[in-house]
């Protein structure tokens, strides 16, 4: 099964129009082959950034999306938004979302099937606290949260699974390899367990945290890591590119 590679950026609550020049540069770093390309700006950039990347290879995302296709919920923006707007992946579940908002593992699941009814592509994240990982639960989290917030119906189309351990978002810090690979290798045996070997070697699974041009080669190198999922490093093409570069080469 060949998986194809994803080099996806998350801006967060950050950027502006004149940021765009630096996404229109990362753009360019996009091929037609090799890994694919993603950026998540805010919702407020969307429809600017998805006409900045039209005629490249790069895609366009959201960062989460209301589990409802419509409706009174002030402020939200439903799945089918964020398509209209140009996104083709939407990112669901960042720990982010779920500590400042409160979103338990049966939302995250909902939005991911949001995502899917809207024809958008699920990334969603999973990822043990640093209490956790000091107590060693890291497997039985991450075990818990896959059970609870992956749809039943996921297919390798329709489903992105980033590891993202909460301790290393922001923090410069970041697990082994070794424990990266232990993690990648547990999480792809559960979605063969659960799924069966063809959609469960067909879901890309990312990692996220602290990954920057200095560590993705090596991070890259471990078995079953099919990209990542950038934060900080991507707001710059001068950082982003390295690590689309570094995947290219994996
Ligand atoms: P970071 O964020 O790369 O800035 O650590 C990663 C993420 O939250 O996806």
């Amino acid at each position: 099964m060949m998986r194809r590679k994803l080099a996806a950026g998350n801006w967060k609550m950050n950027g502006t129009v004149e940021d765009l020049t630096q996404l229109a540069e990362i753009a360019g770093a996009a091929l037609e082959t090799g890994p694919e390309v993603l950026l998540c700006p805010p919702a407020t950039l969307l429809s600017r950034a998805a006409d900045a990347a039209r005629g490249t290879w790069m895609r366009i995302g959201g960062q989460d999306c209301h589990p409802a296709a419509s409706g009174a919920h002030t402020g939200d923006i439903s799945a089918q938004m964020l398509r209209d707007a140009g996104a083709r992946y939407i990112i669901v579940g960042h720990s982010e979302r779920r500590t400042d908002h409160g979103e338990t593992d049966a939302i995250v699941r909902a939005k991911a099937e949001a995502a899917r009814a809207a024809g958008a592509t699920a990334i969603l994240c999973i990822g043990e606290t640093e209490a956790q990982y000091r107590a060693g639960d890291t497997l039985e989290v991450l075990r818990s949260q896959l059970a609870g917030s992956v749809p039943d119906d996921a297919t390798g189309d329709t489903l992105v699974l980033a590891y993202e351990p909460v301790w290393a978002i922001g923090t410069g810090l970041t697990p082994t390899t070794d424990e990266i690979g232990a993690v990648h290798n547990f999480l792809r045996d559960r979605l063969i367990d659960r799924f069966g070997p063809d959609t469960g070697t067909a879901i890309r699974l990312l990692y996220g945290g602290s990954v920057k041009p200095a560590n993705a080669a090596e991070i890259f190198a471990v078995a079953d890591v099919d990209g990542a999922l950038v934060g900080g490093a991507s707001l710059t093409a001068a950082d982003f590119i390295p690590i689309i570069d570094a995947l290219s080469a994996a």
